[in-house]
């Protein structure tokens, strides 16, 4: 067992508390990861404000990348010093998902919400758990995981950065090129250019789209959008997105991918295709949310409404790639994280993120 700073969220809307906590080893398959950086996202925001219910206490995070410090028995695909993505989808390998190249949506792995696989908490404080989220738990120095979440990825990488393929590069460059398989010359709108929404839209880019309409409530971050390939932006508090949509493109596009998480987005993603297109809803909304969606055109017009969970990600193929894309120039990293924060000031990157300031917050150890 070891002692070791984290993040703690006690109750919903309150501050995390930062402390020391105790992790136990690595337990048959898992991993013990030093923390390099974590990212800064909606859906830990989510949890903070009660949106998503998680078992409380709970250590937040789950974007993330570091080194293996240490294995637990059996665990033989990662040893110690290997740089690591977190992957907060740990899948068995065996089941029907896994078996048919569909891992995101692994059922072969138990455990309630808050747990590693197998129901295991290696969190706690004075004797009392603390729960994993995301199976990850990264805003905390060390974080023990399943070996399947561990990610090894090329030596020659910027751990710092690739933290954010943990999630909302997996997350957005995959819904363009695993779950909507962008064709090159489609149209593509973006609605949420937060940090998942840019990688949608330089997602589109590398896919080779033709016009990429970003929309959001605001300017900077549609100013923003436009430096990872977004060639049109609608600001939604001042143009009426749909029509406007449709006179850009005389119609509707190709693909229209929702990166917010509202009922009423999807909707609005739904209108924006044309007929025989494509919406993909890839935030996460609160849960009990509902989208409204008018039930004649989605057959009239032969509309797919789609769901993407974590970019349909087989994530030890696709995150090794990003990276490679990534250091081929093809994506962009670097320019996603404008702001960096110690743990210490973790309440403060999310205040920030609540605000709705411009790009990715990372917090680095
Ligand atoms: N129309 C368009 N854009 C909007 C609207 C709206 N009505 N309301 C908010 N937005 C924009 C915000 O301005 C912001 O730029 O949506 C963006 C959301 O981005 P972030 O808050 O940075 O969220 P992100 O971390 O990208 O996550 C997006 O994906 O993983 C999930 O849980 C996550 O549901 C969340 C989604
Ligand atoms: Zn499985
Ligand atoms: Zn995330």
């Amino acid at each position: 067992m070891r002692t070791m700073k984290a993040a703690v969220l006690y109750d919903y809307n309150t501050p995390m508390v930062i402390e020391e906590v105790q992790l136990d080893e690595p337990g048959t398959g898992e991993v013990l990861v030093k923390m390099t950086a974590s990212g800064v996202c909606r859906s830990d925001l989510h949890v903070l404000k009660g949106e998503w219910q998680s078992p409380l206490p709970t250590i937040l995070g789950h974007e993330a990348a570091g080194r293996v410090e240490s294995v637990g028995p059996g665990v033989t695909r990662v040893a110690p010093g290997d740089p690591v993505v977190l992957s907060f989808k740990p899948h068995c390998g065996y089941c029907e998902y896994c078996m048919s190249g569909r891992p995101h949506l692994c059922a072969g792995l138990g455990g309630p919400a808050g747990t590693l696989p197998g129901g295991h908490i290696r969190l706690s404080k004075d004797g009392n758990p603390i729960y994993h989220f995301a199976r990850t738990a990264s805003f905390a120095e060390y974080a023990v995981i399943h070996e399947s979440s561990a990610v090894r990825i090329g030596p020659e990488t910027s751990l710092e950065l690739d933290a954010l393929v943990g999630c909302p590069v997996t997350t957005g460059v995959g819904a363009v090129l695993n779950t909507a398989a962008v064709r090159p010359g489609s149209t593509v709108a973006v609605i949420g250019c937060g940090g998942v929404g840019l990688n949608v839209i330089q997602g589109a880019r590398f896919a080779g789209a033709s016009r990429i309409i970003a929309v959001d409530i605001s300017q900077e971050k549609l100013e923003f959008a436009e430096r990872f390939g977004a060639t049109d932006t609608i600001d939604a508090r001042e143009e009426d997105t749909v029509p406007t949509i449709r006179k850009l493109t005389g119609g509707g596009v190709d693909y229209a991918f929702e990166v917010l998480g509202s009922g009423e987005t999807v909707r609005t993603a739904f209108e924006a295709v044309r007929t025989g297109g494509t919406a993909i809803a890839v935030g996460m909304a609160a849960v009990g949310e509902y989208a409204r969606i008018d039930a004649y055109l989605l057959a009239a017009q032969e509309k797919t409404l789609k769901g993407c969970f974590y970019g349909s990600a087989r994530t030890h193929i696709d995150m090794p790639r990003y990276i490679a894309l990534a250091e081929a120039g093809k994506l962009d990293l670097d320019s996603l994280v404008t702001r960096r924060y110690p743990l210490a000031e973790i309440n403060e990157a999310y205040a920030a993120l609540d605000r709705g300031d411009v790009g990715r917050g990372l917090i680095v150890f």
